[in-house]
């Protein structure tokens, strides 16, 4: 179905009607409120939705590109920079700056890679990333964009990278290798430890897409969580992405993207002169910046601290914990070892496709993996209160299912 297209109005439209119209739209939305939907929302409560909302409205006119008129925006990036680079364990030589949003970071750190190489070395053929099936999209998009190739390497059987069958696809044109913390499709963590040996050993860029992550596994492991070391501490690490708009629980438009010193920081910039406007430099992909996004992201790290992460961190290990219980009970198996707020869950019973269905038509909206099938959910707080009525529909939807493998497939339903 195709949307008519809509000429502009002749005549300004009252906002009153506006308005109405915009609450009518949303009536056809997933009812992410009531923790309907599996992606997209990182709500962190009332509290922490109303504080983003009145700091990105404070600065929603001002603009983040413009960092000598807007001071006051230059302070938030560089607080933000340091509160992010103070949990990610950076020295005193890291750096880093605000971009709006993980692809984005994951496009600068490819940039800055294959520029640190062209710098350092004569790289003969395209610039090459190696990188495992589970990691994001993203790193496909910016090397397609960028002319660099990427080489995806099969997971282990946990999921995980493969650092072995990594390292053997690291040639004399490998700008980048790729450890996830965590991976999308199944929440698992990569071995970075062994990601950082091989990066020291063969001279290669190791980014760590902390996109998911970032803002989670350091309170995580505050909290006792067993995560293997994965940031700057480990010295292999040459950049990180993390979400600030995740597991930050900021607006929107807001990531950070991180550099083990200086050096590797200056090629995450650009900068053009050959115009009549003279000098143009950014750190970022995207011009304009929105001020509010900026302002957003260092109220809400303010306003949380770090007893609000850990408080929020606290509640999704366990609601995370509470699905891989419940499936478990009904004779579903989660996928690896997930060790943030994502979790995937198979069954050797029944045709997970169908569990899906059933849930779909039960009013929820649905991730799947592939290979092997399972129902994969990427958790926030609006999941907390439904935890019990979604486990009783996916025991529902399990009763009616047939037996596994009778659906081939599968794709996500939201
Ligand atoms: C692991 C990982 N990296 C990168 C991204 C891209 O982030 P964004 O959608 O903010 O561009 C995502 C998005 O879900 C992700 O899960």
């Amino acid at each position: 179905m195709t949307t008519p297209r809509v000429a502009l109005p002749q005549h300004g439209i009252a906002w009153e009607t506006l308005k109405a119209e915009l609450e009518d739209a949303a009536t056809h939305d997933m009812d992410w409120r009531h923790g309907r939907l599996p992606a997209y929302i990182h709500y962190a409560g009332e509290d922490v939705l109303d504080v983003s909302k009145q700091a990105f409205m404070m600065y929603f006119s001002e603009n983040g590109l413009g960092l000598q008129a807007f001071r006051s925006l230059a302070t938030m990036e560089a607080e933000v920079v340091g509160m992010g680079l103070g949990l990610l364990h950076g020295d005193d030589a890291a750096r880093g700056a605000m971009t709006t949003g993980g692809t984005e970071s994951i496009f600068l750190a490819v940039k800055a890679a294959r520029d640190y190489a062209a710098a350092r070395r004569s790289i003969t053929a395209k610039p090459r990333i190696v990188l495992a099936e589970s990691a994001h999209p993203a790193f496909d998009k910016a090397a397609y964009f960028m002319g660099v190739e990427t080489v995806r390497t099969p997971i282990t059987t946990a999921f995980t990278a493969d650092p072995q069958v990594m390292a053997e696809q690291i040639n004399a044109d490998t700008i980048m290798i790729v450890g996830s913390v965590p991976a999308y499709p199944h929440g698992v963590v990569d071995p970075l430890p062994a990601l950082s040996g091989i990066a020291l050993e063969r001279g290669v860029w190791l980014h760590v897409d902390a996109c998911v992550g970032g803002y989670l596994a350091p309170f995580a492991e505050k909290l006792g969580r067993p995560i293997p070391a994965w940031d700057f501490r480990l010295p292999g690490v040459s950049s990180i992405s993390a979400d600030l708009h995740k597991y930050g629980y900021t607006a929107k438009g807001a990531s950070t993207l991180f550099f083990s010193c200086e050096e590797k920081f200056r090629h995450m910039g650009y900068s053009f002169d050959a115009w009549p406007r003279g000098q143009y430099f950014t750190h970022t992909l995207v011009g304009t910046r929105p001020g509010g996004a900026i302002a957003a992201a260092w109220a809400v790290m303010k306003f949380l601290g770090e007893d609000g992460y850990l408080d929020r961190t606290r509640r999704l290990l366990s609601l995370r914990q509470g699905i891989e219980d419940g499936v478990a009970k009904l004779g579903m198996h989660t996928l690896g070892r997930p060790e943030l707020a994502i979790v995937a869950y198979g069954s050797h019973q029944h045709d997970i496709a169908t569990v899906g269905a059933g849930l779909k038509a039960r009013g929820w909206g649905i991730g799947f993996t592939r290979n092997p099938p399972g129902i994969q959910t990427m958790l926030n707080m609006t999941h907390e209160p439904v935890l019990k009525q979604y486990l009783q529909d996916v025991a529902d939807s399990a009763d009616a299912a047939p037996a596994a493998g009778s659906t081939k497939d599968l794709h996500a339903v939201y």
